[in-house]
């Protein structure tokens, strides 16, 4: 498949005036000739301008744990309720929020698919466009996705914010959303070290998982948790990879003690109401 027939499959929408965008192998254009290169490493960027919250180092440090295969038994459990809930022959998945694009990257490798993979993050979505030949990547706001109404069959929205009016709109008639947040008990030996530096207190997730449920109708609420050993270099990355600790001076820590790192993450899975 050229690029060009890459990004045409995804169906995306110009970002001015909401048509639809035809790609040549350099540029996206739509009819009113509004025009969006393609970058070097293949993608686009349909939010030229604006800034990023997170560091690239945090990408990397984020690519280096997934990398080391910690988040390997999370990526099956959701490849599972995929499969399960979307019920597509050829599944569209959007991967909304996708950081340098483990998830989109990974899932669905022996499917026929469609996989798109957006971030307001343009350092994010360049390396996740270096890495993933087969998935579309673009620089996209999640309040606006760059999307037509009812194309979509499974929105992945992991440790990310959620728009579930733009989620239900992109969505088909019986398509879902797989929202994962974090579980009490994710990364806890790396946040009780933190604790003194953290003001906040723990994640909370009622308040999250109510919405979720006043915009979506919960078919399926399953959790995953594993504990697993980490050297002190891994245990370093896993610091300097979560947004829980990016007011922590990661220097300050002593990570010494570090054996073993917890994941915890609970997947709620809604389909339009
Ligand atoms: C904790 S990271 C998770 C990234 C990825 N899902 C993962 O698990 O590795 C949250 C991501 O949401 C992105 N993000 C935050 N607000 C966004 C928005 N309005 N539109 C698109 N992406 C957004 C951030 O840039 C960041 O990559
Ligand atoms: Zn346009």
């Amino acid at each position: 498949m050229t690029r060009a027939e890459k990004l045409n499959g995804a169906r995306l929408l110009c970002p001015v005036c909401g048509k639809r965008l035809l790609a040549d192998e350099q540029a996206l254009r739509c009819v009113q000739s509004h025009t969006f290169d393609i970058a070097r490493q293949g993608y686009v960027n349909l939010l030229p301008g604006k800034g990023a919250f997170y560091p690239l180092e945090l990408f990397r440090n984020r690519r280096e744990v997934f990398d080391h295969g910690f988040y390997a038994p999370l990526l099956e459990r959701m490849e599972e309720l995929i499969v399960k809930h979307a019920k597509s022959e050829k599944i569209v998945l959007l991967d909304a929020g996708c950081g340098e694009g483990y998830y989109a990257g990974n899932l669905l490798k022996n499917r026929e698919s469609v996989k798109v993979a957006f971030d307001i993050s343009r350092e994010a979505v360049q390396l996740g466009a270096q890495r993933y030949e087969d998935v579309t990547f673009i620089v996209a706001d999640l309040k606006r996705i760059p999307l037509p109404s009812h194309s979509v069959d499974c929105v992945l929205d992991v440790l990310t914010p959620a728009d579930y009016s733009e989620f239900t709109r992109v969505l088909k008639k019986n398509g879902c959303v797989i929202k994962a947040i974090p579980g009490e008990s994710y990364l806890k030996e790396l946040r009780a070290l933190a604790q003194e530096q953290l003001r906040s207190g723990p994640y909370e997730s009622g308040r999250v998982k109510d919405y979720f449920a006043e915009h979506m109708r919960p078919v399926q609420h399953d959790r995953v948790t594993y504990t697993l050993p980490v050297t002190p270099d891994e245990a370093r990355a896993f610091a300097r990879m979560t947004p829980m600790l990016q007011r922590v001076d990661v220097k300050a820590l002593d990570l010494s003690g570090v054996r073993e790192i917890t994941i915890d993450m609970e997947l709620l899975v809604g389909k339009k109401k």
